[in-house]
């Protein structure tokens, strides 16, 4: 059921506590997520995205608790992947001739997904919408994550309808920032600009900054996913232009996978070996074939530096490195330093393969990286160690 957020804007989104993974299975969402949508009943009524496909009928049925659907006079489809626009077809059935209000690239999207000729009317940046006593403002945000991208601006409440932007996929039935833990509500918010935002920084700069530079009075951020930002909702622009800005923490964290425990012993010696060098450095260690893939990556993005271990396999490295790596080229890390290291039967091709492939992605290799023959003995976990000081040293 619909939820009353200010007099005129009630949230009437679905939360979806069992989601577990998003974008079929490139994005773990342990805490859910919910698809919000917000209806607003000003002198005219607005309502700013949908839900979820497998919740159309869901989001129809309550949507009809709160308002007569055929009093609804704008649809406002601020970017259109099917966890907002879902329920687009299911809505329209019903009010087929209502205006969907859209940027050019959203209508082409809407068009490709759904295949209806519906009601179009493209907007642009600096476009508004009058609804009585409030006015929306379209602001596009194309690849903020996708090229349709916009945000509304409501005047006279002070909302920014930012949709993906700002977003955690964090299930709760609280809504407010300030009802829920804020340690939770952070690290879902990193890990989401981390696995979906991160290689489009630069547009994020910039978007925020032009949105700034409007000096529009701001009592709320409400996105597409996750908690409004109610409480001192600049906190979180704030935070996402340090995020933007190659973002590092003191961590150096080290990812490897291992068929035999070899390059696991050599990656255990290596992380010795930087906390002997540097005492404050927090430093972390994943197998990259057991922990979550979005999680290690968003300790990747908190690190100054990295280092990746794979045994040599198949004269390469393994598959769960591999995955990750794919990962870690995509989402474009800037200003980060690391090193590769691995155990090694004959052809011992996995470090020097690895260390290519970092750098074509972007990422400063440090040195040749350090690899192991069979199981490593204590004079060779003493050279992982030393190699792990020097590392450390290096940074
Ligand atoms: Fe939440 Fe890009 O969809």
């Amino acid at each position: 059921m619909g939820k009353q957020i200010t007099p005129k804007v009630t949230w009437v989104g679905k939360i979806d506590w069992e989601l577990k993974t998003f974008h079929g299975d490139e994005l773990s969402t342990h805490r859910g997520s919910s698809y919000n949508s917000y209806l607003i009943k000003d002198n005219k009524v607005a309502l700013i995205d949908t839900s979820w496909i497998p919740y159309d009928k869901e989001f129809v049925n309550n949507l009809k608790q709160e308002i007569d659907l055929n009093k609804i006079d704008y649809v406002i489809m601020q970017h259109n992947e099917c966890d907002h626009s879902g329920a687009l077809v299911e809505l329209m059935r019903e009010i087929p001739n209502t205006p969907i209000y859209c940027t050019a690239k959203g209508e082409a999207i809407i068009r490709g997904h759904y295949h209806k000729d519906w009601n179009f009317v493209n907007v642009k940046t600096g476009d508004t919408l009058n609804l009585g006593e409030t006015t929306l403002t379209f602001v596009e945000a194309p690849m903020l994550h996708w090229p349709d991208t916009m945000f509304t601006y409501m005047s006279g409440e002070n909302i920014l309808f930012s949709n993906d932007g700002f977003g955690q996929h964090y299930a709760t039935e609280s809504l407010f920032n300030d009802a829920v833990d804020s340690t939770e509500v952070y690290q879902e918010a990193m890990k989401y600009y981390c696995n979906i935002l991160n290689l489009y920084s630069p547009m994020a700069i910039k978007k925020i900054k032009e949105i700034l530079a409007m000096n529009l009075p701001l009592n709320m951020i409400c996105p597409s996913h996750g908690v409004i930002w109610k409480n001192n909702p600049s906190q979180i622009v704030e935070t996402y232009l340090k995020w933007a800005d190659a973002y590092q923490e003191n961590q150096i964290t080290l990812v490897y996978d291992t068929m035999w425990q070899s390059t696991r012993l050599m990656a255990q010696a290596i992380a010795k070996g930087i906390q002997e060098a540097d005492k404050n450095v927090t430093v972390k260690i994943y197998n990259a074939a057991k922990d979550d893939k979005n999680d290690i990556l968003t300790e990747i993005f908190k690190s100054k530096a990295f280092l990746i271990g794979s045994p040599t396999i198949n004269n390469g490295y393994s598959y769960a490195i591999a995955g990750l790596l794919e990962m870690i080229k995509g989402l474009k890390f800037k200003k980060k330093k690391a090193a590769c290291f691995g155990s090694y039967g004959w052809s011992g091709d996995a470090v020097k393969q690895l260390s290519i492939h970092l750098q074509e992605a972007g990422i400063e290799v440090v040195n040749e990286g350090i690899r192991k023959l069979w199981v490593p003995d204590n004079a060779m976990l003493e050279d992982c160690r030393e190699f792990g000081k020097e590392f450390a040293k290096a940074l």
